[in-house]
């Protein structure tokens, strides 16, 4: 039995599931939304893989479990649990429990994880990340993260004015710092978050689908400064330098991964600067224009 962490109507978890099928394997989805309503969980905690999983009726031994494809994580539902004055603190009380559960039960069970929570977790700390892969000799852009401006200004002269910015955590997009954008209005919305600034690294972007031991690299062509936001970028297969190569190996096993897609930007004097290593890419799009074999690799991996 293999578990695809995630819901049916995604594209890459389904792809995952008709490939899965293809080859006779049994699998299911799982959504944790519907955990602790609809899907029951017991396991023994001072046991290995002891215990079983219910989800749609189907009841499965957790020693079945062969791999787990982390898609998407929903987490935990928040539900609001009327009880008087103490309506918030049930809530709140009852979504931590539930939350520490599943956490600690994707810690234990003891599977081919592609990828771990641990990974996931360590993911979210992208800026202690980023000083690990240093740490180890890969290059990364000077980074600094920030809610106090003079830091910020101080940053920015020292870094020749050549800065961009973008969330500490990831998910938008990535913009050029300018004289003009420091006006004094964008500077006090640092006291409502902090913020990610690095030096600008002025190239190409290139991605890296990695398996373990395997690498496929391409050079993304792109109008804009962060790629997602040109929706007719093209993808052009490119071979890696050895060193290159040897960190992507490095970087994923610092964030203990098994597969991921790494962003790298080539700059216009040559240099490879390590931007980050997710441990759930998109791949379909990849896929189709590369013609990589990124599915059959996954599918590979987590048959493993
Ligand atoms: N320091 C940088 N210099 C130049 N481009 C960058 C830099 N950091 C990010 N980018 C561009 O923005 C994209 C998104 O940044 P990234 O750190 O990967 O965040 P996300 O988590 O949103 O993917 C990168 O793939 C790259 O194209
Ligand atoms: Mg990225």
């Amino acid at each position: 039995m293999i578990v695809i962490l995630g819901v049916e109507n995604e594209a890459h978890a389904k792809r995952v599931a008709t490939y899965l099928q293809a080859k006779g394997e049994e699998y299911i989805f799982l959504d944790t939304q519907n955990y602790p309503n609809s899907i029951f969980l017991d396991w023994e905690a001072t046991e290995r893989n002891k215990g079983n999983i219910t989800i749609n009726n189907k009841k499965i031994p957790l020693s079945d479990i062969k791999s787990a494809y982390w898609r998407n994580f929903s987490d935990v539902k928040y539900e609001h649990f009327e009880d008087g004055e103490n309506s918030e603190f049930l809530s709140s009380m009852l979504e931590r429990e539930r939350r520490s559960a599943l956490h600690s039960f994707f810690y234990s069970l003891d599977t081919n994880w592609v990828n771990s929570m641990h990974a996931f977790d360590l993911h979210k700390k992208k800026a202690f990340l980023t000083s690990e892969f240093k740490k180890n000799g890969i290059r990364v852009p000077k980074t600094l993260i920030t809610n106090d401006k003079d830091a910020l200004i101080r940053f920015y002269e020292e870094n020749d004015k050549n800065i961009i910015y973008k969330p500490v955590l990831g998910g938008a997009y990535t913009q050029k710092i300018t004289d003009e954008s420091l006006t004094d209005e964008q500077l006090a919305t640092l006291k409502v978050s902090p913020v990610q600034f690095q030096e600008f690294v002025d190239g190409v972007d290139i991605r890296v689908y990695a398996f373990k031991n395997t690498l496929y690299s391409a050079i993304i062509e792109a109008s804009t400064i962060d790629f997602r936001e040109d929706m007719e970028s093209k993808l052009i297969p490119v071979d890696l330098p050895k060193k290159v190569q040897e960190d992507c190996f490095k970087m994923m096993k610092i964030a203990d991964l098994k597969y991921s897609g790494i962003d790298i930007r080539l700059s216009n004097k040559g240099e490879y600067v390590f931007i980050e290593a997710n441990p759930a890419p998109m791949f379909i799009h990849a896929e189709r224009v590369t013609g990589f074999p990124l599915t059959e690799e996954l599918i590979k991996l987590l048959l493993s």
